[in-house]
């Protein structure tokens, strides 16, 4: 072999081998949060770091099924954002990476505490509030008086007029149920509640947004979902009013896991760290996002709906993320709540 043929063959290969490692750079993403978000932190934290990422957007209950499902075999390595409670069942179940960042401190306290009630296997991303929403017209229309209370959805007159997630797709409904539970004192009464209120229940949707966009739509009187995800709607000019049911409200935090056996971890890390920057949580507002970040020097965004400013239960976050509770919920939901619907 000549000198000259050699040195072509160095050359090339050194020239052939970061190309190979940008090609293996990659991530793959569930995203749980609205489909504009999961968009803008895909396409930053690719713009940044050169990680090539796949996502895929689905309610909260469908990924935690998916990671349960391909849990000898991770094909997820990040799970980012939904509610928190599929996050910690998740941890709970032992599906997910034990992982403490340094940033941790920058968090605040309601997000640190979802971290250590999991054992560091989830972190709080973002906090938001579970609400009702109406639409004007719409009951004006059929001459019905706006609710104020979770109470008065039971009202005979809202028959038909009402949506909600269904809690086995949807971690809105989810905090739905487990708000209920809470609020009217145990398994029992939250149940007597969701049956009464499913007499009114026109469709169990299967993304906790969708109550949201049919009310925009004019489609229904009446939803139930987290605040955040109505005043979207609100700002973007829709005939949707938002209200903070007068008995107290439940609330969820928003969180992050990193999957166990995840392939790309060393990146699933990376993402980990950016999502919880305060700069990055602040690009929520371009995305139209209005919960209100975990990072405490994260803006704000102004129309966010704020803890202080609404009547909160005390939210057992360990209990209602529990396999065990979070399992036994939801069969009974199926064999009560939804069952009675099918009838
Ligand atoms: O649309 C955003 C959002 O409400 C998040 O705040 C929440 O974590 C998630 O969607 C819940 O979605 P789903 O009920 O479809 O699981």
């Amino acid at each position: 072999m000549t000198r000259r043929l050699l040195h072509t063959i160095f050359v090339s290969a050194t020239l052939a081998l970061p190309l190979a490692g940008h090609a293996a750079e990659q991530l793959n993403v569930l995203c749980a949060s609205d489909n504009e978000w999961c968009e803008l932190m895909r396409n930053t934290f690719q713009k940044e770091t050169g990680i090539e990422v796949s996502m895929v957007r689905k309610s909260a209950g469908e990924i935690f099924a998916q990671i349960r499902a391909e849990a000898a075999n991770p094909k997820t390595d990040i799970w980012w954002a939904g509610t928190g409670d599929p996050h910690l069942q998740a941890a709970n179940a032992g599906f997910t990476e034990v992982y403490q960042s340094p940033q941790l401190p920058k968090l605040h306290a309601w997000a640190q505490e979802q971290a250590r009630i999991s054992g560091y296997r989830t972190v709080g991303i973002y906090m938001g509030l579970l609400g009702i929403g109406y639409n004007p017209e719409v009951l004006q229309a059929k001459k019905l008086a706006p609710p104020k209370c979770w109470s008065d959805l039971l009202k005979p007159e809202f028959a038909g007029e009402i949506q909600i997630p269904n809690p086995n797709s949807s971690g809105t409904a989810y905090t739905a149920m487990a708000t209920f539970v809470q609020l009217y004192g145990g398994e029992n009464e939250g149940f007597a509640y969701m049956k009464s209120l499913g007499n009114n229940v026109s469709q169990y949707t299967k993304s906790g947004s969708a109550p949201a966009k049919a009310l925009a739509r004019g489609e229904t009187g009446i939803g139930v979902t987290f605040l955040h995800d109505l005043l979207k709607e609100t700002m973007a000019g829709m005939p949707v009013e938002v209200l903070a049911p007068c008995e107290g409200t439940g609330f969820e935090i928003g969180s992050m896991s990193i999957v166990k056996g995840a392939r790309n971890l060393a990146n699933a890390k990376k993402f980990y760290e950016f999502a919880l920057r305060a700069d990055v949580q602040s690009l929520g507002i371009k995305a139209n996002a209005l919960q209100v970040p975990s990072n405490a020097s994260a803006e704000i965004p102004p129309k966010a709906p704020r803890p202080e400013n609404v009547k909160l239960i005390n939210y057992d976050f360990a209990k209602y993320g529990a396999d065990d509770v979070r399992k036994r919920l939801l069969k009974r939901w199926d064999e009560e709540i939804f069952a009675a619907q099918r009838k």
